[in-house]
């Protein structure tokens, strides 16, 4: 619901308000974000006061209270006044990047526009479209503000229209900005490393401006396009959380600016530090849509609503709402050494576990025995796969497995067919040595001629073969973001150009090829972002497979994302990236709690292992829709216990895990969350840790009942049974 009355835009569902005010017929003022409200009648009137050094347009000489500094703002202008970030950064011809937005017009709609290039929510919506003018530089700025009516979610974006004869150079341009009134926050945000993504930070706000950001050209494993202010009392279950999520792959930032008299301003969008785009009279450009996002029921209520709106209103395809098949990836299992005989007796053992997809990984094409070569040609290796891919995709259908291949098509190698013959194909600056990153050096996406490459070498390879599944993986960062294409003067918009090339390319791959079904990754989870979801429904969460590091990777991952987009796979022990040796339970929970596969040479696995797994991959059948399609609830998060709750209209699962083992520790009751107080769940399944000691394996608690009230299982809980072993996983199944 959208309406505008007395100079103010409300925009309302049953779970938040927000509203905005035009403050003298020019200035787009921020009123209100928070639970919804049935009526703004301004009960809270912004106090105007006098502030020292905080200045005056010249219309308001004489009114020394009215000072954009002190005013909050939705979309903030620098250089008239108002001294914190701006939302964005103009320049004209003559060199000035001062500007001014005066409010001109409104418009409200149902649905919401296409926003030209760029993966973006969608749904039955409400939009608000606000048009503000910089008549002297004439370029015109359009707000848009879309509202569901199912989710506390509201979609931002802004558009920039040059209206004049000159070109402007755009130097900055968020996607949001708001004004929060008090500084009573605290910072939450995503940060990481390759193979150690998405950690959760909180930290108390403080004076300055604090910022997350990737220069990277890819949102990147180091901060992840997302950041949320929480009350100090914010928890898992309860207190107001505002948070944002923004819709694109490429280099972002967010900054946070807690400034003097004591407010905060959150402004999101593209990272000004490698961009800026020249607009030509006439044209237009628009910026990535963000999400905001409000809840009153703490961390939670914040996943649970990313995770049904980008579940809903994001992905799309039919994969969408779909569940996902098992995998068995060859790449923990063979590397770059394999042969058709070998992957085939996988896809044999693969059929037995009762595995459903078979991933041929990197290394079947050109001359790639390593990671030196051959990225770009994209032609079979047929010294590993003489009957090709068509060959030995048919041996895996017969099989009655699904077939799907790796595929890296953004880059390139210097030993390469491609590279030799286009060595002006790769980003690079003319008298600079191009530098590498795991031998592999970045195409040029911005090019027309590159993407025209890269899209009939795939078109080839897809129809090549029965292909049910691809893996678009990205394993290095932009270095020399320059392009041979461009001009001097649109250098800077090289790294944007690559990403709307991307994002070009996926929407007609995955508008031609309808039935496979794309995971994303980049060395893992190196371009886990709203703006690839768009486009492939699933990301490889992490190269981490380790089930301890993984706890804390998923846990993060989750804040943001749906489990159903998290690719999670059981992986051999010592793991391959840190030489633990955890128990197969507590590795096949951790997977489970994702899209679910295996990624290690399962012919090696003894028969008691393969009959455990056989009894692990029913399993996962059975709770695989509620995992996938359910709701998400963290009953646990971090340091040595992790306690996640999927649930349906069906089935309640509860996994527990604790790293360590520890004396002295307390009975843990864990409360479960969002049940019928007044339904039956009756416990199906009890799947306690083994003891990794001899004396006889685990002893069942025993229940007087099997079947609980909802009321008693939230207020109560269930009792973890104490089992002396380190990395304990544990798993509950309810049903209704
Ligand atoms: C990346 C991926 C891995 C694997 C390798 C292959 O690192 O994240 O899963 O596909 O590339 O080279």
């Amino acid at each position: 619901m959208i309406n505008f009355e007395n100079e103010r835009f409300h925009l309302r569902n049953k779970f938040f308000s927000y509203v905005l005010e035009i403050s003298r017929g020019k200035h787009l003022l921020h009123r209100y974000w928070g639970k919804s409200l049935r009526e703004f009648r301004d009960s809270a009137p912004l106090q105007k006061i006098d502030r020292g050094f905080s200045g005056q347009l010249k219309d308001f000489e004489n009114e020394r209270t009215y000072s954009l500094d002190v005013l909050p703002q939705e979309y903030p202008v620098r250089g008239h006044t108002d001294f914190r970030i701006p939302a964005y950064s103009v320049e004209l011809e003559n060199g000035t990047n001062i500007s001014e937005l005066n409010y001109s017009s409104y418009k409200i709609f149902d649905g919401k526009p296409i926003l030209k290039g760029l993966p973006a929510s969608f749904g039955e919506c409400q939009t608000l479209e606000i048009e503000l003018v910089d008549a002297a530089k004439n370029f015109t700025v359009f707000l848009n503000y879309t509202i569901f009516e199912d989710v506390p979610i509201l979609a931002r974006s802004a558009k920039f229209l040059n209206t004049g004869g000159k070109k402007i150079k755009i130097q900055s341009a968020a996607s949001a900005a708001i004004d929060f009134s008090d500084n009573d926050f605290e910072i939450i945000n995503l940060y990481g490393g390759h193979a150690a993504e998405r950690t959760i930070q909180r930290q108390k706000i403080s004076r300055g401006i604090f910022e997350i950001s990737s220069a990277r050209g890819a949102s990147s494993h180091q901060h992840s396009p997302f950041i949320a202010l929480a009350r100090p009392d914010a928890t898992e279950f309860f207190g107001e959380v505002y948070a944002a999520s923004l819709i694109y792959s490429g280099s972002f930032s967010a900054k946070v600016e807690a400034e003097q008299f004591g407010t905060t301003r959150l402004v999101v969008g593209l990272n000004p530090e490698v961009f800026s785009w020249t607009l030509e009279p006439q044209e237009e450009f628009q910026t990535p849509e963000v999400i905001l996002n409000y809840s009153s029921s703490g961390l939670n209520g914040m996943s649970q609503a990313f995770h049904k709106f980008y579940r809903e209103h994001l992905i799309r395809g039919k994969f969408k709402n779909q569940i996902r098949p098992i995998l068995i990836n060859n790449w923990e299992a063979t590397y770059f050494d394999f042969n058709e005989e070998k992957i085939i007796s996988l896809a044999d053992c693969a059929k037995d576990l009762g595995l459903e997809l078979l991933v041929l990984d990197d290394g079947w094409f050109g001359k790639r025995n390593d990671d030196n070569s051959s990225l770009g040609d994209w032609f079979v290796n047929t010294e590993k796969l003489p009957r090709g891919l068509k060959g030995l995709a048919d041996e895996v259908h017969k099989r009655e497995l699904k077939f799907g291949i790796w595929v890296e098509p953004e880059m390139t190698n210097f030993d390469s067919e491609l590279y030799r013959a286009h060595p002006d194909w790769i980003l690079h600056v003319p008298d600079y040595q191009p530098s590498c990153g795991r031998h592999q050096l970045v195409l040029d996406l911005s090019r027309a001629d590159v993407r025209e490459y890269i899209l009939d070498a795939m078109r080839k390879i897809f129809s090549s073969a029965p292909i049910d599944y691809v893996k678009w993986d990205m394993n290095r960062h932009m270095t020399e973001s320059f392009s041979a294409k461009l001009p001097a003067e649109r250098q800077p918009e090289t790294q944007h150009r690559y990403i709307l090339g991307l994002y070009e390319i996926m929407e007609k791959l995955t508008a031609e090829f309808p039935d496979i079904l794309f995971e994303s990754c980049s060395g893992g989870g190196g371009r886990f972002d709203a703006g690839i979801l768009y486009y492939m429904p699933q990301t490889w969460t992490s190269d981490n497979t380790d089930a301890v590091c993984r706890l804390s990777i998923q846990a993060g991952t989750g804040l943001a994302f749906p489990i159903i987009s998290q690719g999670a796979h059981v992986s051999v022990t010592p793991n391959h990236q840190v030489g633990r040796v955890t128990p197969l339970q507590m590795r096949t929970f951790v997977a489970m709690a994702g899209t679910f596969g295996y990624e290690l040479d399962i012919t090696k696995m003894s028969d008691a292992e393969k009959s455990e797994v056989r009894n692990y991959v029913e399993l996962y059948k059975e709770i695989r829709p509620t995992i996938q399609l359910g709701k998400f609830t963290r009953l646990l998060t971090g340091g040595n216990e992790y306690a996640w709750q999927f649930s349906d209209d069906k089935k309640i699962i509860v996994m527990y895990f604790k790293i360590l083992s520890k004396p002295a520790e307390p009975i843990r009751i864990l409360k479960l969350a969002g049940l019928d107080a007044e339904k039956l769940y009756t416990l199906k399944k009890y799947l306690p840790p083994k003891k990794l000691s001899v004396d006889g394996g685990p002893q069942k608690i025993s229940f007087e009942e099997k079947s609980f009230y909802g009321d008693e299982l939230m207020n109560f809980g269930i009792a973890v049974e104490k089992i002396e072993t380190d990395f304990a996983a544990y798993m509950w199944i309810f049903e209704k």
